[in-house]
């Protein structure tokens, strides 16, 4: 599978957030953009309108880390993500959230957290496009891979072939190589891409 890019914006300057984008657009696949509520995780960044207010030719891929994400799905369709990602662990009733995500024209995605079992995965996989492995604690860019994402990866591609297998956290080099080897062929990264002067030579260094 070919392998994709999809830097975080958490680690950009939202100052100038649309500069940021444009300085790794030519070497990306995605632009990874982090909703966070200050409940569901314990930090806050920013909501539909903002995500509005993005120009870019790539596909925003939209991870949301808030709680009752039933409620913004036509917000952040109306804003331009392409692939809306919730939280397994944030859904009522996960199955009907895929579907109306999907109604609306967007690719459904699920994330995990990384203390949550792969397998209760099982059976929303028919009904989502994309998971997210989350290979850190969700809330903040800059911390370290957890290993044990590496065993969910394995499984997934092995329960479901064709996904789109996308890891979040901790993402750089050498974490990126062990990704792609156990399966994961879309690659989250902020810190490591957006904290470099030389942004180009980091995605290709993930590749
Ligand atoms: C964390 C976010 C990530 C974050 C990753 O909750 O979901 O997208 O930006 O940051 P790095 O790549 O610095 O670990
Ligand atoms: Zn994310």
């Amino acid at each position: 599978m070919k392998i994709k890019i999809s830097p975080s914006i958490l680690s950009a300057d939202f100052g100038k957030l649309n500069e940021e984008i444009a300085s790794v657009e030519k070497y990306s696949d995605y632009i990874h953009v982090d909703v966070m509520d200050g409940h569901f995780v314990p930090n806050i960044t920013i909501g539909a309108c903002v995500v509005g207010s993005i120009k870019t030719r790539l596909p925003l891929d939209v991870h949301l880390m808030i709680d009752n994400p039933e409620q913004y799905l036509e917000d952040f369709s109306k804003a331009g993500a392409k692939i809306l990602t919730v939280h397994f662990e944030a859904c009522k009733n996960l199955k009907a959230v895929l579907q109306k995500i999907k109604k609306l024209g967007m690719k459904p995605g699920i994330s995990l957290k990384p203390k949550t079992k792969v397998g209760v995965l099982k059976p929303f996989l028919p009904y989502a496009d994309w998971v997210l492995v989350m290979s850190v604690e969700p809330g903040f860019g800059g911390q370290s891979f957890l290993e044990n994402s590496l065993e969910k990866i394995k499984w997934l591609r092995k329960n479901a072939p064709k996904l789109d297998i996308a890891v979040d956290g901790g993402i750089n080099e050498e974490t990126a190589k062990l990704c792609v080897k156990a399966g994961a062929n879309v690659l989250i990264a902020g810190s490591y891409i957006f904290k470099s002067k030389n942004r180009k030579l980091q995605i290709q260094k993930l590749k």
